[in-house]
């Protein structure tokens, strides 16, 4: 009865498993997977967010493919403060950088072509491949002191039916910034195979710290003989996963800039995702956008420091050091099987981590942590979890 393409595995892992047994329970969990701002006690600007929703304006509708154009000058005034001059009418509006994915593994790839994406990285690829019908394949993330692309494993992967290279910048959960070398070695990879690259520039705005090796928003680029898609959204610029608000921009070949824009453009069409109060509502959010990503970024950073701190005096108990975003990785070299010290965590100190697999890291001993936690939560499930790993 159903497609083969939503034929995922349903039943529940142990850990999750766990966890709902333990909330049925009423026992209380730090969990250090929460990675949603809104439950994180910052502090958002209640009538700058709101008040718009109460505009007269929004009981009047007009479809518009690419999104309202107001809403689309915002994000074109954001780039200009990221050094990129865009052209609104190269932005696309969508409902979420999800569903951008899913518009342009449309718009570029026939059942059975091949995306490559980055390994670690964050688990909803899978996903969104198999509902488009596009198949991954990985390039590899290597930690060295650093993460650095293995572009040897770009090149490796690269083969006819490839359709797109996907650059996450920074990525997630490592956390490392594309760097300029980087990128100039994909983009001729790219340029040689006819394959476009899709920038996923989500957490761009969470570097730790400057790095002029870094490349800055794919818009800023000019004269780039490769078709390129850059990904944002307000989840993460914002804090604001709730509105449901992202963006593809499109840059390269004019030509081919401008036939992708066509043809993204029934797809917007087809469904109208994004709704009106919302787009509208941008240009004002956009104005408190420092405040916000300031909170965030401050307790990101604080986060880490106080990791990093704690490990320090560990053997054993590594920080995968990070450039920029929400997440820490955490490698305890003596751990043999994730999914088991993960539980072992739970039921013993009540914490709530992410083993590295879910993340499809190679081998055992990484686990992601989020940063976003208020620092009493984050600090206790840190104590907590050195004090597993010194009774092992
Ligand atoms: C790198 C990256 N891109 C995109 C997304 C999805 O963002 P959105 O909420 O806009 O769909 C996530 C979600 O965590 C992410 O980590």
């Amino acid at each position: 009865m159903f497609a083969r393409r939503t034929q995922w595995p349903t039943a529940v892992n142990e850990l999750t498993r766990r966890v709902r047994e333990r909330r049925e329970r009423g026992e209380p969990i730090l969990d250090l997977t929460e990675s949603n701002p809104t439950r994180c006690a910052f502090e958002y600007p209640r009538d700058v967010i709101l008040t718009p929703f109460l505009s007269s304006e929004n009981l009047r509708y007009e479809p518009l493919p690419q999104g309202m154009r107001s809403a689309r000058e915002a994000i074109a005034r954001y780039y200009v403060e990221r050094g990129a001059r865009v052209d609104p009418d190269r932005l696309v509006l969508t409902a979420s950088t999800s569903e951008a994915y899913t518009f342009l593994f449309r718009l570029l790839a026939d059942p059975g072509d091949r995306v490559l994406v980055p390994r670690p990285s964050y688990p909803l690829f899978g996903f969104l491949a198999d509902l488009n019908d596009v198949e991954l394949d990985a390039y590899r993330l290597a930690y060295d002191g650093r993460w650095r692309i293995d572009v040897e494993s770009v090149r490796a992967a690269l083969g006819p039916r490839t359709r797109a290279v996907v650059l996450v910048n920074p990525n997630n959960p490592t956390g490392s910034f594309v760097k300029r070398s980087e990128w100039e070695q994909i983009l001729a990879c790219c340029a040689k195979q006819g394959v476009v690259v899709i920038s996923d520039e989500v957490f761009l705005d969470y570097a730790y710290a400057e790095d002029a090796e870094r490349v800055g928003t794919l818009l800023r680029e000019e004269g780039v003989d490769v078709l390129t898609f850059v990904l944002g959204g307000v989840s993460k610029l914002l804090g604001l996963p709730q509105m449901k608000l992202a963006w593809i921009g499109v840059t390269g070949p004019e030509a081919m800039v401008r036939e992708a824009l066509l043809r993204l453009e029934i797809i917007g069409d087809t469904y109208l995702s994004v709704s009106t109060p919302i787009a509208r509502a941008l240009p004002q959010w956009m104005r408190v956008r420092e405040g916000l990503r300031g909170q965030i970024l401050g307790r990101v950073r604080a986060n880490r420091e106080y990791l990093r701190q704690s490990v320090e005096r560990l053997s054993g108990c590594r920080y995968l050091d990070a450039e920029g975003g929400w997440y820490a990785i955490l490698h305890l070299s003596d751990v043999r099987d994730d999914e088991a010290f993960a539980i072992e965590l739970l039921e013993h100190e009540g914490v709530l981590v992410h083993p590295g697999y879910f993340f499809d890291f190679e081998g055992e001993g990484c686990f992601v942590l989020s940063l976003l936690p208020p620092p009493e939560v984050f600090q206790e499930g840190i104590r907590r979890i050195l004090r597993r790993v010194e009774t092992r």
